[in-house]
């Protein structure tokens, strides 16, 4: 464990942004982060994984912790189903293969989502008809304030669109070290029915997809919509897509019969935010080094030099135009910093 001062976190973001960490220190088991908490306790902390969906708009002036805990395993398993644990800092596409590999089914469709395991909670990451609270069953996380060990099972973690109860209730108050899920052995329930993925499989006269491909098409269709951050600097969708009262949308859809938007609940529907910043006229854009991606209009992408405070005020004059065409607020995805 080595402190060290004015730390530069261009390799720690997806952006690429370069911003310093007033001090930066990376841990790798959890009775080090229970002593690094200890003995910083008035510092102010910034907990740092894998960096994916933050974007920096100044240096962090706080003591940066970046959780670099390593190690998956089989905890328990029956006829049916297997338990498996990831540490927190295993990068999460890494850790979706190892289970696909050993032929264990529920996170083929989140192939490729950059980030570590740590942080999918948080969000409740998902893609292509599949969210992780779908596989998850608990994880630990400590208390940064007392270093109290803590298991949230699932139905704590409230678990939403995106969200969960690490952005709301308990937000900045626990790090997760580690998260268990539950996946099949047998009988997989394999979920092709997200459009893309079918069109995908057909292409290759697949009919009755095995786990590792669905990954595969999933990487293929990922790969042709999503830049990848080490050639292209961002962090996924920075929007997240609205939810739109069916009140409130009954006018906008009058106003704009092509607008796409998909029944979610008996009250509300969900509009794709990329539809909307697309027919906005952002798509492919670029405002010096800050842009949006040519093929996926929810993306900001940072073609270099590009600082956080630049990519921002993209995101704010997409939020303002889609406002003032649609009547829609849109919302970043991505933690501004
Ligand atoms: N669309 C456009 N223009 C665009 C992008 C999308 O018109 O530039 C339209 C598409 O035609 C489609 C609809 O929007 O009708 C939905 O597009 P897509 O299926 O590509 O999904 P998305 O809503 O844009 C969400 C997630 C992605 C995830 C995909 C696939 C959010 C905020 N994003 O994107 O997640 O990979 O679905 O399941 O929910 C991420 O969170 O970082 C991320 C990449």
């Amino acid at each position: 464990m080595e402190l060290q001062s004015n730390f530069s976190l261009k390799n720690f973001n997806t952006f690429g942004i370069e911003a310093q960490a007033k001090q930066f220190i990376a841990v790798h088991s959890v009775s080090e982060l229970k002593t690094i908490l200890s003995q910083n306790k008035m510092e102010k902390k910034f907990i740092l994984g894998g960096g994916s969906n933050m974007l920096l708009t100044q240096n962090i002036d706080a003591l940066v912790i970046h959780i670099d805990l390593k190690g998956k395993k089989v905890i328990q398993e029956d006829d049916n189903f297997v338990w498996v644990e990831s540490q927190a800092g295993e990068n999460w596409h890494e850790f979706v293969l190892w289970t696909i590999d050993q032929n264990f089914g529920g996170l083929e469709n989140m192939s490729l989502i950059p980030g570590n395991v740590g942080t999918t909670p948080v969000q409740n990451i998902g893609a292509y008809g599949a969210e992780i609270k779908d596989s998850f069953v608990s994880c630990e996380a400590i208390n940064i304030e007392n270093q109290e060990n803590r298991i949230f099972i699932k139905d704590e973690c409230r678990f939403g669109y995106r969200e969960s109860i690490f952005k709301n209730d308990v937000k900045d108050q626990f790090i997760i070290t580690s998260v268990i899920f539950k996946l099949t052995k047998n009988n997989h329930k394999i979920n092709t029915s997200y459009g893309d993925i079918t069109t995908e499989l057909a292409k290759h006269n697949i009919i009755n997809p095995s786990l590792k491909e669905v990954s595969t098409a999933v990487i293929a269709i990922r790969k042709s919509k999503l830049p990848n951050p080490k050639e292209l600097g961002n962090s996924g969708s920075f929007f997240k897509n609205p939810i739109v009262s069916k009140k409130e949308f009954a006018p906008i859809h009058a106003k704009f019969p092509d607008m796409k938007f998909y029944d979610i609940s008996e009250t509300e529907v969900k509009v794709p935010a990329g539809w909307l910043i697309e027919q906005a006229g952002f798509k492919g854009k670029r405002f010096g080094d800050a842009g949006v991606h040519k093929n996926q209009a929810l993306v900001l992408v940072n073609y270099g030099t590009a600082t956080g405070q630049e990519i921002l005020a993209v995101s704010k004059d997409i939020q303002q135009t889609i406002l003032k065409t649609f009547g829609i607020r849109i919302e970043a995805e991505v933690n501004v910093i």
